[in-house]
């Protein structure tokens, strides 16, 4: 059995929108989870990792803290975590180190319907309900604009109703809660999606390799997500032409044709989604047998 030091424990948010994707995210790079009884942990049973299930919102300081080495968790509480710790005099120690391209969301500032907005100097002598008071104080003081951040750890958006505050800040992803509560979006403050970080603490050698190692197989598994294996065959003189209506491939496999001088088959992995419209150039540019496989694993 290992002991706690020589296993790496990656935070996870407990329950929402990042929950499914991020331990589907993690089974792909080939780790097997039981789950705890307390299912505060899911155990890794053929690696020495276990995965932490926690409020997204302590994600950055769990990993800055170094409890966890890694953590998978939207850009807005990361943002929202670097901008408290530096406010406070301190130095994030966290870095990010993939943006995971779902639990895509904006943070943004939203007025009851009617209210008159015409640009960001309406938001002066106004009060603004939000959650991310680090982030909304660092763009007033950008833009010069006074207002003052009320901060709500949650129903941000009851707050004008509550005659609060005249604006929220908050998530929007469908915009069905705003909508809900007839509230209009008037600026956007930041785009997120889920991102990994790590945390920059030294870690032994041998807990070092295990998270390079993990963080190469994410790596492999983000890559292959639009890459696909694509097969055809070509008049040897269109090469060069064909070459460059492959898209994202470095270089082709260029092999021999059996009875036929003329043609080569080409075999290319593409780190983009092959589309039709490309299938059709190439096969304008001369290219017959096309054949377009998805991929399943890559290591560089
Ligand atoms: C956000 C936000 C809104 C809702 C918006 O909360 O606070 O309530 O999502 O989503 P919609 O535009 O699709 O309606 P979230 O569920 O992410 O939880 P959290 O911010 O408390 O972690
Ligand atoms: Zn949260």
């Amino acid at each position: 059995m290992d002991t706690p030091e020589q296993r790496i424990q990656i935070a996870v948010q407990k329950t929402g929108r990042l929950t499914d994707h991020s331990i589907d995210l993690l089974q792909r790079c080939g780790l097997k989870l039981t789950q705890s009884k307390d299912q505060l942990f899911l155990y890794g049973e053929n690696m020495p990792i276990d995965l932490l299930l926690v409020r997204d919102d302590d994600i950055p300081g769990l990993v800055s803290d170094d409890v966890c080495d890694l953590g998978i968790v939207g850009l807005n509480v990361v943002e929202e975590k670097r901008q408290e710790l530096l406010c406070g005099g301190r130095e994030p120690r966290f870095k990010q180190v993939f943006e995971l391209d779902f639990g895509h969301c904006r943070l943004s500032l939203a007025a009851p319907d009617g209210t008159e907005y015409s640009d960001r100097t309406s938001l002066n002598n106004t009060k603004i309900a939000t959650s991310y008071v680090n982030i909304l104080r660092e763009y007033l003081t950008k833009n010069d604009i006074d207002a003052e951040p009320v901060y709500f750890s949650g129903a941000v958006e009851i707050a004008p109703k509550l005659g609060r505050a005249d604006y929220i800040c908050d998530l929007v992803s469908t915009g069905s809660t705003l909508a809900a509560n007839g509230l209009t979006e008037v600026e956007t403050l930041l785009e997120s999606e889920a991102v990994v970080i790590q945390t920059e603490a030294i870690l032994g050698d041998e807990k070092q390799a295990l998270v390079d190692r993990m963080l190469q197989r994410l790596d492999g598994v983000l890559q292959v997500r639009e890459s696909k294996y694509i097969m055809l065959h070509a008049p040897r003189d269109a090469l060069p032409q064909i070459r460059d209506l492959l898209p994202g491939s470095e270089a082709p496999t260029v092999l021999p044709l059996d009875g036929a001088d003329d043609k080569v088959a080409v075999h290319a992995v593409c780190r983009e989604n092959v589309f039709w419209e490309t299938l059709e150039n190439l096969k304008a540019a001369g290219a017959s047998s096309l054949l377009v496989i998805p991929v399943e694993k890559m290591l560089a």
